[in-house]
């Protein structure tokens, strides 16, 4: 394991990420980390991510000097490079600049990180602050107009780089990572979705024994992936319940029934819940009392269906890394609740089993194909757990889901059918709730809005409204127009996030 420890730099994730891309598993952890909690971790190398403050800034994260007696490889990237020369003596240089710049850099003869030596790489840095005087018992690994942007110790495999090997403009950025791990850190690239499942089928079934398991299913890539991961270990063992809430989209349901239940024969149970959730929505146009209902209601149903089972002692989650980042952050605005449906019932007195807790998003879905899960489901876009709840605006009912539903499973047909699923992050049909004029044969109409909404996104945080082709735009149109009960007109959303949200509630 590369223990990746978080200075605060946006591309800590994607190091990460670029670590394990090379074969060698890797986690994010603070950099708040102590030696025994490192020594707990147990890891072949620990690089220090680098991040935007200056050793020059009143509030400069520390680097803890323990972990350079620990004899292990370790790897000081931008600011990280900075505080680790001024820790072993050397001096900084401030500046005030905060660009960026993709550079050509000199890399020393006796260089050990870098592929080739003597050479000339392209690489990515900050230009704020610079080495004055290299720290003594350092080397030179490698300057850029006599600055010096690279460093070594002369006896410990200590390396530090002002650049960012992990992004695209670094162009040998990768040859130089797998030379760090695969030369000094002698690490094996093993790590791969085959490699994970079949560690984790053993790991569950030594922690579950001949136990029962339970899984709140939701057709979602997370909790479908944990179903058939657990299921391949257990069989039997494990049962899903799938609360239908009524908020699901066009046959999803069905769906989800279909892959688990005929396709892997698990134990299912479906809860159709509709009426329930319902008659709690009615009446309530609030979004943050939509959500909050929809996920009480949900915790209440769960917990009906679990209490009905006996001797379940495990409850599976499909928790990914990024939950488990993001919940560790402290920025307290709240923008919108997010309640995610299928969440912990608080006072469960489960064990929790969180197979997928390391993964990133593209690996669990790499997982799920590795299990045998169809694309549809692994590659499905991101649903809101509270569903088309908070896409038919104000107050929920069966009239507004039916005529949301069925304009969506339009939009999703056609966007299919044009071959831009895989190309646009999330798209949806939305219901304002705004009546307007029409005419239909010749007769005045006083009908729905349908909303129409595309993003490009990496994680949902910021998106750029995406650009569907006007001739696949008019056939949406057309077709919802013609096709779904009450709806005269069609709107595009042209808006990105910020200032608008991804979801109109
Ligand atoms: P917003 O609308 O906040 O959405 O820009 C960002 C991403 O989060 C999804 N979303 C939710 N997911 N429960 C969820 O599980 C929610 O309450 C919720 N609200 C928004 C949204 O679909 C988008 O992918």
């Amino acid at each position: 394991l590369i223990l990746v420890l978080d200075y605060g730099s946006q591309h800590s994730q994607a190091l990460t990420r670029g670590i394990r891309d090379l074969g060698v598993y890797s986690e994010l952890h603070s950099h708040r980390l102590t030696i025994d909690e490192i020594k707990q971790i147990n890891p072949k190398a620990i690089v220090l991510a680098g991040g935007q403050r200056s050793v020059f800034d009143s509030d400069r994260l520390p680097i803890n000097e323990g972990i350079f007696d620990l004899g292990i490889p370790v790897l000081a990237i931008g600011y990280a490079m900075h505080a680790l020369n001024e820790l072993f003596g050397g001096k900084i240089e401030q500046s005030d600049l905060q660009e960026y710049a993709q550079v050509e850099v000199d890399v020393a003869e006796a260089a050990q990180l870098f592929p080739t030596a003597p050479a000339k790489e392209t690489v990515w840095l900050s230009k704020r602050d610079k080495i004055d005087t290299v720290a003594p018992g350092f080397a030179i690994e490698a300057t850029n107009d006599s600055q010096v942007v690279a460093i070594r110790h002369h006896d410990k495999p200590i390396f530090a780089i002002q650049f960012y090997p992990e992004v695209q403009e670094t162009t040998n950025g990768q040859a130089i990572l797998k030379k760090f791990l695969h030369e000094i850190c002698q690490c094996d690239a093993n790590w791969s979705a085959a490699y994970f499942v079949e560690k984790e089928i053993e790991q569950i079934r030594q922690t579950v024994g001949d136990k029962k398991v339970l899984l709140a299913l939701s057709g979602g890539v997370d909790s479908s992936v944990v179903a058939g991961l657990v299921h391949k270990a257990i069989g039997d063992q494990l049962t899903c319940i799938f609360v239908d809430h009524g908020l699901l989209r066009k046959n999803e349901g069905d769906l989800v029934m279909k892959t688990f239940k005929d396709g892997f024969n698990m134990n299912i149970i479906r809860v159709d819940a509709e009426e329930r959730f319902l008659s709690k929505l009615a009446g309530v146009s609030d979004p943050e009392q939509k959500r909050k209902i929809i996920g009480n209601e949900f915790i209440y149903v769960f917990d009906d269906e679990a209490a009905k089972l006996k001797d379940i002692e495990f409850l599976a989650q499909g928790t990914i890394y990024s939950d488990v980042i993001e919940s560790g952050t402290e920025d307290g605005k709240m923008v919108k609740s997010h309640h995610n449906v299928g969440g912990l019932p608080e006072d469960m007195q489960f064990k929790l089993l969180e197979p997928l807790k390391s993964l990133f998003k593209d690996e669990v879905r790499a997982v799920g194909i590795e299990l045998g899960l169809p694309e549809t489901l692994v590659w499905r876009q991101p649903f809101p757990g509270p569903g088309l709840g908070i896409r038919v605006l104000g107050e929920v009912t069966k009239e507004k889901l039916e005529i949301v539903r069925e304009a969506d499973a339009i939009l999703r047909e056609e966007i299919a059918g044009a071959g831009l699923d895989r190309h646009i992050w999330q798209y949806f049909a939305v219901l304002p709730g705004i009546q307007s004029v029409g005419v239909k044969n010749g007769e005045r109409t006083y009908d729905h809005t349908v909303g129409i909404r595309a993003v490009h996104s990496v994680d949902g945080m910021t998106s750029n409204w995406a650009q569907i082709p006007w001739d696949v735009l008019e056939k949406i149109s057309q077709r919802i127009t013609s096709e779904v009960q009450n709806v005269n007109r069609v709107v595009y959303d042209v808006t990105s996030k910020p200032p608008s949200t991804i979801e109109w509630e």
